[in-house]
């Protein structure tokens, strides 16, 4: 998934004001920019204080854009997404009522009042960004556009969890002591950033994490298209695997490939490590996501990924909780590893595995 982060703020950093009513602080230019920037998104994200106080509708008026987005086969508006610990968000809030996209309600309990209104997912004692990302990859959000407030914009920032950041700056707009929340961001030194101006506002476009879709893409189909030499059994999944090292050395392997009990990782990674290689900040595309419980050997997938030091861990499927409750990606980003999975290419994965689907 890619996730963008969007804000606008006054010039000495606030979100908003500490009245109850919404300030507007973009300019009607920027906030056009910020509804195109929203149409090219599958799924929409404030938290739950943001609901509180602004009761924001989260839809897309223009009906030009939801045209578009018919016309791609997209639904008109984007899912919704908010996260809360307390549960103290009405039923009645726009966030709800308006608009026929999925809602996602994040919290640590069931929330039994809001499961008539949005799907609950109930995380335990906290919600992470990680979490977030897992989970609403698996329901098939490859875009994830982050409006905030603050503490959600922070969270994303501090998991790690943010590729873009896209912050609009009134720079005639000072709030100081009636000043509410702020966002102050500093990009990275290194970060590329785009800075322009949006009738009157200064935005500036950061990339936090470059765009490797094209080349995943390209592995990836590697990786199936090595899913397809495994021969299908009815205890396990054919799954294939591509590592690429720093050094830009390949190998590919497929499950059973050299022993019975052997997943596809670990073929790859054997041939690698046979042929000398080093793994550390290596690459794997898996067209599954890799296991996290093995019924058949002592390490998982996921647990020798982490143990050789690769970074970068992408894969089409996750794993259905056909054999085992499988939190592979998650674990890894935990961990910290850059996680990407391509729900585009799932189909793909599907059909050589159709000897296990009814
Ligand atoms: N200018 C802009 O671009 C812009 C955009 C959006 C929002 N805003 C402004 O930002 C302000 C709100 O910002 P904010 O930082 O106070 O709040 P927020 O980020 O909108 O929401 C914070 C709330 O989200 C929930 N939450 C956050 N982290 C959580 C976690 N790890 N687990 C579970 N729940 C979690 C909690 O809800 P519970 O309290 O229910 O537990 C928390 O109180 C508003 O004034 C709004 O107008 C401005």
């Amino acid at each position: 998934m890619r996730v963008t982060l969007s804000a606008a703020v006054t010039a000495d950093g606030f979100l908003d004001d500490n009245t109850p009513q919404r300030l507007l602080i973009s300019t009607p230019g920027d906030w056009d920019a910020v509804l195109r920037l929203r149409a090219g998104h599958d799924a929409i994200l404030a938290g739950a204080e943001t609901l509180r106080r602004d009761n924001p509708a989260l839809l897309l008026r223009d009906e030009a854009a939801r045209a578009r987005r018919r016309a791609c086969g997209l639904p008109p508006d984007l899912s919704k997404v908010t996260l809360t610990a307390s549960g103290r968000l009405a039923p009645s809030l726009r966030f709800f009522t308006e608009g026929e996209a999925d809602r996602y309600v994040f919290a640590t309990s069931e929330l039994p009042e809001l499961q008539s209104v949005a799907t609950v997912i109930s995380c335990g004692s906290s919600v992470t960004a990680r979490r977030i990302v897992t989970e609403l990859e698996k329901r098939g959000v490859e875009r994830l556009l982050v409006e905030g407030g603050a503490q959600v914009l922070e969270m994303f920032l501090r998991e790690g969890m943010a590729d873009t950041v896209r912050l609009a700056v009134n720079p005639s707009l000072r709030l100081g002591e009636q000043g509410g929340a702020r966002f102050a961001f500093q990009p990275p030194e290194d970060a590329p950033c785009l800075r322009e101006e949006v009738d009157g506002m200064r935005v500036v476009t950061c990339t936090l994490r470059p765009d490797t879709t094209d080349e995943d893409l390209c592995l990836l189909r590697q990786a199936v298209a090595e899913s397809r030499k495994c021969t299908p059994s009815p205890t396990s999944y054919c799954v294939g695997a591509v590592v690429v090292t720093r050094a830009g050395e390949r190998f590919a392997g497929y499950t059973h490939e050299t022993s019975p009990t052997h997943h596809a990782e670990q073929e790859a990674v054997a041939k690698a490590l046979a042929a000398g290689a080093c793994l550390r900040g290596a690459s794997i595309y898996s067209s599954m996501e890799p296991c996290s419980v093995r019924a058949s050997e002592p390490e998982s997938c996921t647990e020798l990924i982490l143990r050789h030091g690769f970074s970068h861990v992408v894969f089409a499927l996750y794993e259905p909780d056909r054999f085992v409750c499988c939190r592979g990606a998650l674990t890894l980003r935990e961990r910290g590893v850059d996680v990407r999975a391509y729900p585009g290419l799932a189909g793909e994965v599907r059909a050589v595995n159709a000897h296990l689907w009814p």
